[in-house]
C-alpha cells in the first residue's frame, strides 16, 4: 500500500520505518528540512535502537522516501499524522501542528484518502479533524475517512514494539477503514514479514496481537488512559517506596511480591526520579484537563503528578544528607537521557535534577551513552565527560539518573579509586547494596536502608 506518514520524530520515523519494513511503500515528510537533509544523506536524526537497521534495508529496497515538502504526503492513499502535540502552558495539549496538517492534506489531495491520527490527543480530536478535513476540502469535494491508530511505542524499544505490539488499536468509523487498516497491519498479525530482530519463524508465538476495533473516541481515550494509568503506578510505586525506607522495609521485595498478582502486574513499579520524557508527563496532564473540562473529577491523577514532582526534591535532600553541603562540590551524574536506551532528554528527570544541583552551587560532570549532545543543546554550563570513569574523577558523589545497563556493570574499584570521596547516591535503585558496600562505598538509594557510612581502617584504607 502507498502510505505517507507525516512527521519525523520517534514516532514518525519508527512508524515510517516499520510500514516499509513489513512491505508498505513509504514517504516520510517533515517540514524541518534538516531533518530530513540527514535522512535523505543515509543517517538518522535520532537515536532508537534497531531503526537504522530498517531504515538502511527500505532505503536499500526504494520502500522508504523522504521529503521536505508536507504537501508530498498527498501523495499516498493513507496518511498516518505523527506530527508532534506539545504541552500548552495550561497543560492542554497543542493541536496546532495536527490542524496544520489537516489544512495541507484537505488543500492539496486530488484523490480521497484515509487520514489516520497516530499522535497522541485528547478524546474527540478526530471529531476536529473530520470537520476540518471537510472544510478546508470542500473545493475539491473529496471524501476524506478518518481513523484513530494510537501507538503505545516505548522510546528505546520503539521498533521491536511496533513489530511485537501487544495489542493494535484501531478507532474506525465504516468497514472500508477497518479493513483498510487491517491490510496494513496484517503482515504483524501474521507475522510474515522479515523480523530484524529474531531469525525467520523464531518471533515468540507469545505476542500475538490482539486486534481491537472501537470508536474514534473510544481508541483516543485508550491511549490517554493507559499512559495516565502507568504514571500512577510509578508514582504508587515511589509513594510506597518512601514509607518502605521509612520503616526499614525494601521497596525492591516489596512490589516483587506486589507485582506477582497478575491484577496488579510487576512492570512500572520501579521507584526513583520518577517519570519523564515527552509523553507520560505531558499526555497526564492533558488528560486532567480534558476530565476537568468534562467535569469529571480527576484530582487522583494530580496526585500523581505532584507525588512524581516532589521526586527530585528527594533526591537533592538525599544528596544533602550525604554531602552536607552542595555547594561548591563537584558532583557526577551519570545519565542524562530520560530513560535508558534512548538519546531524548525532553522533560528528562536528570535534566531537572541537574539544574537543582546547579541551583544549589553544586559543579557538575556529566556522561551518558547516548544523550550528551542533545543535552548540550539544554544544558550547555556544564561538562561532558567521556565515560563513566571521567565524571567519577574527583567528584564528591556519583549520582545515578537514568538506568543504562552499562551503569550497572562499571568497575567500582577503579570509579572508588578516582573519587574524591566513594560516594553514591542511585536515583534508580539500579545497583545492589550489598555489592557497593563490598566496594567500599558509602550508598543512598530509594526504599531501601542507606549504607551512609564507609568503614575505616585505621590507616584510612577502606575495609571491604
Ligand atoms: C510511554 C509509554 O510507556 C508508551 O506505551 C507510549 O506509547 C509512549 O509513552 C507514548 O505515549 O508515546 P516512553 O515515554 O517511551 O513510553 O517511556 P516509558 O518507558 O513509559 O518511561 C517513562 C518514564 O517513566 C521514564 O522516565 C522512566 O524512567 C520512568 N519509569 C518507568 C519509572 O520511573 N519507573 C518505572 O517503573 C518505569
Amino acid at each position: 500500500m502507498k502510505i505517507s506518514v507525516i512527521g519525523t520524530g520517534y514516532v514518525g520515523l519508527v512508524t515510517g520505518g516499520c510500514l516499509a519494513q513489513i512491505g508498505h511503500e513509504v514517504l516520510c515528510t517533515d517540514n524541518d528540512a534538516s531533518k530530513i537533509g540527514i535522512l535523505n544523506d543515509g543517517g538518522l536524526p535520532i537515536y532508537e535502537p534497531g531503526l537504522e537497521k530498517i531504515i538502511d534495508q527500505a532505503r536499500r529496497d526504494r520502500r522508504l522516501r523522504f521529503s521536505a515538502n508536507p504537501a508530498d504526503a498527498t501523495q499516498g492513499d493513507v496518511i498516518f499524522i505523527c506530527v508532534g502535540t506539545p504541552p500548552l502552558s495550561n497543560g492542554d495539549a497543542d493541536l496546532s501542528a495536527i490542524d496544520h496538517v489537516a489544512r495541507t492534506i484537505a488543500t492539496e489531495s486530488t484523490s480521497p484518502k484515509l487520514v489516520v491520527e497516530k499522535s497522541t490527543v485528547p478524546a474527540r480530536t478526530g471529531e476536529e479533524l473530520k470537520r476540518a478535513l471537510s472544510v478546508y476540502g470542500r473545493k475539491s469535494n473529496l471524501k476524506f475517512r478518518v481513523a484513530s491508530n494510537p501507538e503505545f511505542l516505548r522510546e528505546g524499544t520503539a521498533v521491536d514494539d511496533f513489530l511485537h505490539p501487544d495489542r493494535i488499536v484501531v478507532g474506525a468509523e465504516d468497514e472500508q477503514t477497518e479493513k483498510q487498516m487491517k491490510d496494513i497491519y496484517r503482515p504483524v498479525l501474521e507475522r510474515s514479514f522479515t523480523c530484524p530482530f529474531h531469525a525467520p519463524s523464531a518471533c515468540p508465538a507469545d505476542l500475538q496481537p490482539s486486534w481491537i476495533v472501537t470508536t474514534i473516541n473510544s481508541a483516543e481515550l485508550i491511549k490517554h488512559a493507559s499512559n495516565s494509568f502507568l504514571a500512577l503506578k510509578i508514582s504508587y510505586a515511589n509513594m510506597v517506596s518512601d514509607l518502605a525506607e521509612a520503616l526499614g522495609a525494601d521497596i525492591k521485595e516489596v512490589m516483587q511480591a506486589v507485582g506477582l498478582d497478575p491484577r496488579i502486574g510487576s512492570r512500572f513499579l520501579n521507584p526513583g526520579l520518577g517519570f519523564g520524557g515527552f509523553c507520560l508527563p505531558k499526555d497526564l496532564q492533558a488528560f486532567v484537563h480534558l476530565a476537568e473540562r468534562s467535569g469529571v473529577d480527576f484530582t487522583m491523577l494530580r496526585e500523581v503528578e505532584r507525588v512524581n514532582k516532589k521526586r527530585i526534591n528527594r533526591f537533592i535532600e538525599k544528596t544533602r544528607q550525604a554531602l552536607w553541603v552542595i555547594k561548591g562540590k563537584q558532583v557526577g551524574v551519570l545519565g542524562v537521557a530520560f530513560k535508558a536506551n534512548t538519546d531524548d532528554v525532553r522533560f528528562s528527570p536528570a535534566v531537572d535534577l541537574i539544574e537543582h544541583l546547579l541551583a544549589e552551587g553544586a559543579r557538575v560532570c556529566a556522561y551518558d551513552p547516548e544523550a550528551m549532545e542533545r543535552a548540550r543543546a539544554v544544558l550547555p554550563q556544564i561538562e561532558y565527560k567521556k565515560s563513566a570513569y571521567d565524571a567519577a574523577e574527583d567528584s564528591e558523589a556519583l549520582l545515578i539518573a537514568t538506568e543504562w545497563d552499562e551503569f550497572r556493570k562499571l568497575d567500582w574499584d577503579r570509579i572508588r579509586d578516582v573519587m574524591a570521596r566513594p560516594l553514591i547516591i542511585d536515583g534508580r535503585n539500579l545497583l545492589s547494596p550489598a555489592e557497593i558496600k563490598a566496594h567500599g562505598f558509602e550508598y543512598y538509594c530509594f526504599g531501601r536502608p542507606n549504607l551512609a557510612t564507609a568503614s575505616w581502617h585505621e590507616n584510612g584504607v577502606l575495609s571491604k
